[in-house]
């Protein structure tokens, strides 16, 4: 255990700055630095480090701490190994304690094998350069590969003696029990006998995220037919498979830096790349990729080029385990190597910069990657690629992010020269199949044809919105910009808000805000009447929304200039003036969302937007505050944890918190009452 004093120490030495700069970039900003938060997806950087303060905090998701916990955090380190790692970055010595005898109990048996591994490590380093038998056929062998001795050092690489009892007589002389070289793989016990399971091979040691050895790799040197190439460690107490990368400990660095990793297949072609000045690449070697493993690399970065060797075979074997990445929200990029070459022969061959260009210039997107190949099979076959359109959608459709599907599809429809609404239509098709899988027992059944109609259609507005993500306002964008190119000229009543104000005034007074100004005015007699587009832009102004789905960003930004000219809208010479990349989009936007004479023909009563003008603008309105409502309320929740974790003052941040609560009631009120009438 470590003792006080040197937890004190430890906790003296840190730099936040430096603590935090091994893993993410960080730009002076002021005071502070800032960088893209390594605990959310986010593109513009919100993740501020504080040196005065010894704090990091992030605006985005609302993770904050100090190095310690950052440490924790971001490895996913116990707090004593966090105290361990810090302690050896800033060099200081920790003075043990004695521990307590349950911690002894669970601390032991991780530790012992630790320590074993690690001493198995040494003996095998120390093997391969100072054995004669070492350096006759491991050293030789490394080095006719052309590993250079920094390289070879840099790995820890090693040779397992020929014999049966090698690593076992040195390991129990040294005081090591069998049990535990046992527990550890390195030594077979059985009936007849006990063996060291490495023997005369060369030596990949397999290392945690902070570089602890906790598993081998070991390639054979001679032809022998009977014995595999490569024999690995069994999983243990410290080793699984699943969750370890090979290469992390000395890429994880590399990786944010160059915000993007390299995937390939084994210990050389990591080894190789290295050599190569390529530091940002892992290997999933002896499994194939798995969740576990991608969500490792995510905590790096979002973005994975896999490393193909040009065996076919092998690549549509893995094509699956890609889509795996995709699920993940990562976006992967391909890169495939000439045939008979792997990324370990190749970076051998040329030279850095002709690799990093090849790296570069032949990387392509994992969607177009896998139409391309599969689509060469499919020449002339119309059923062939019936079954390739629908292989590429349900792949694209598992990716998260509506947009970037969006973007997919577009791609797709090029490569497979199908039109994108064949594929949008076949896309919703399948989401929604898996909505239903989700949701079956939740349905209610329907009464009549009419509801029939209703209930799909409502479905349908429940999976669009499923679709987004939780806080995405892009439906209500969509809805808003909708309302605009239809009725930005309409007059319409505005409701009378302020009877919808009148919550329990906590703390004080009671702030009007989020309703556009005409709320903040004071009660008046008469209903007073507004366009369209001037309360659709009062409300975004007042709140400070901006929209997020470019297109509809880029709408709106023609609109703002409608506003600032005060011309008058006029739908067939906004269209025609949009520039081509937003056309299509406003042209979707004017054509009623669902073919309503069938309704009729079925006897529904259909209440058009315009019968309702009041109803649909503010309730757009609404809603799209509502849900940066939302959003916002869960920055503070997530603020306000963090925050009474460490003991912080809260109060200022629970006002605030209270406020919103209040603003989120009325505007349930809103949606309660105006919503309904
Ligand atoms: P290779 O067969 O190319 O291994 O597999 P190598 O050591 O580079 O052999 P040569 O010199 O080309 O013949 C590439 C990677 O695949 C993994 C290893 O990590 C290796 O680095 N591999 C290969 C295994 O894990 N097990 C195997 O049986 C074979
Ligand atoms: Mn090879």
């Amino acid at each position: 255990m470590i003792n006080q004093e040197t937890k004190e120490r430890i906790l003296e030495a840190c730099r936040i700055e430096e603590v935090v700069g091994d893993f993410v970039s960080l730009k002076k900003r002021g005071a502070n630095l800032l960088g893209v938060c390594p605990f959310h997806n986010e593109r513009t950087p919100s993740f501020t480090v504080s040196p005065a303060k010894g704090f990091f905090k992030c605006f985005g998701c609302g993770k904050a701490g100090d190095s310690v916990t950052f440490m924790m955090e971001h490895e996913h380190l116990s707090f004593p190994e966090a105290l361990r790692y810090l302690a050896g970055k800033y060099n200081i010595t920790i003075e043990e304690e004695a521990p307590s005898a349950e911690m002894m109990e669970a601390q032991s048996q991780r530790e012992s094998l630790f320590a074993m591994m690690d001493f198995a490590k040494n003996f095998y380093v120390d093997y391969l350069w100072n054995n004669d038998e070492g350096i006759a056929i491991g050293l030789s062998y490394f080095r006719e590969r052309g590993f250079t001795d920094d390289i070879i050092r840099k790995f820890e690489l090693g040779f397992s003696p020929d014999k049966w009892d090698g690593l076992t007589s040195s390991a129990t002389g040294a005081g090591y029990k069998e049990e535990i070289l046992e527990k550890a793989g390195l030594l077979i016990i059985n009936e007849q006998k006990k063996y060291d399971r490495f023997r005369g091979r060369v030596m990949f040691p397999v290392t945690s995220l902070t570089g602890r050895t906790i598993a081998f790799g070991a390639r054979i040197l001679k032809t022998d037919p009977k014995s595999p190439k490569y024999l690995n460690s069994p999983e243990t107490e410290i080793y699984f498979k699943s969750k370890s990368l090979y290469g992390i400990s000395h890429a994880k660095k590399a990786i944010v830096e160059k915000d993007v990793c390299y995937l390939v297949e084994g210990y050389t072609d990591v080894i190789s790349l290295h050599q190569a000045g390529i530091e940002n690449v892992v290997a999933s070697s002896g499994t194939s990729l798995t969740v576990e493993q991608i969500r490792l690399i995510g905590r790096y970065t979002k973005n994975i080029t896999v490393l193909y060797d040009g065996d076919a075979a092998g690549i549509k074997a893995s094509l699956r385990g890609i889509n795996l990445i995709l699920e993940e929200g990562m976006n992967v990029r391909v890169v495939l190597f000439p045939d008979g070459e792997d990324p370990d022969s190749y970076s051998r061959k040329v030279s850095t910069v002709e690799l990093l260009e090849y790296l570069s210039k032949s990387a392509v997107d994992f969607i177009s990657f896998k139409t391309k190949l599969l689509l060469s099979e499919t020449a002339g076959d119309p059923i062939k690629k019936a079954g390739l359109v629908r292989d590429i959608v349900e792949t694209i459709a598992v990716v998260p992010d509506a947009i970037t599907r969006a973007a997919y599809l577009r791609q797709a429809s090029t490569l497979m020269e199908m039109s994108e609404a064949v594929l949008i239509a076949e896309m919703n098709k399948i989401i929604r199949a898996r909505n239903n899988r989700q949701s079956e027992e939740q349905q209610t059944p329907v009464q009549d044809q009419a509801g029939e109609v209703l209930d799909n259609i409502e479905k349908e507005y429940a999976e669009e919105q499923l679709i987004n993500d939780e806080h995405s306002t892009e439906v209500h964008e969509e809805e808003i910009i909708r309302i605009l190119l239809n009725y930005a000229e309409e007059i319409f009543p505005l409701p009378d808000f302020n009877k919808y104000l009148e919550v329990e005034p906590v703390k004080g007074k009671q702030k009007k805000k989020g309703l556009g100004r005409e709320a903040e005015e004071e009660e008046k007699p008469e209903l007073q009447h507004i366009k369209v587009k001037d309360f659709i832009f009062d409300v975004l102004k007042t709140d400070g929304i901006s929209f997020t789905n470019e297109g509809y960003a880029g709408l709106l930004a023609e609109f703002a200039n409608l506003i600032t000219t005060e011309a008058d809208y006029d739908a067939q010479s906004f269209i025609n003036n949009l520039n081509p990349d937003l056309k299509p989009l406003a042209i979707s936007l004017v054509t009623p969302k669902y073919e309503l004479a069938d309704w009729k023909s079925k006897g529904i009563i259909v209440r058009l937007d315009k019968d309702r003008i009041d109803k649909t603008v503010v309730d757009a309105m609404v809603y799209i505050q509502k849900k940066m409502a939302n959003k916002k309320a869960m920055e503070f929740q997530n603020e306000i944890k963090e925050r009474s974790e460490v003991g912080a003052d809260i109060d200022e941040l629970l006002a605030h918190y209270q406020e919103l609560i209040n603003l989120k009631m009325v505007l349930n009120r809103i949606t309660n009452t105006v919503i309904n009438k």
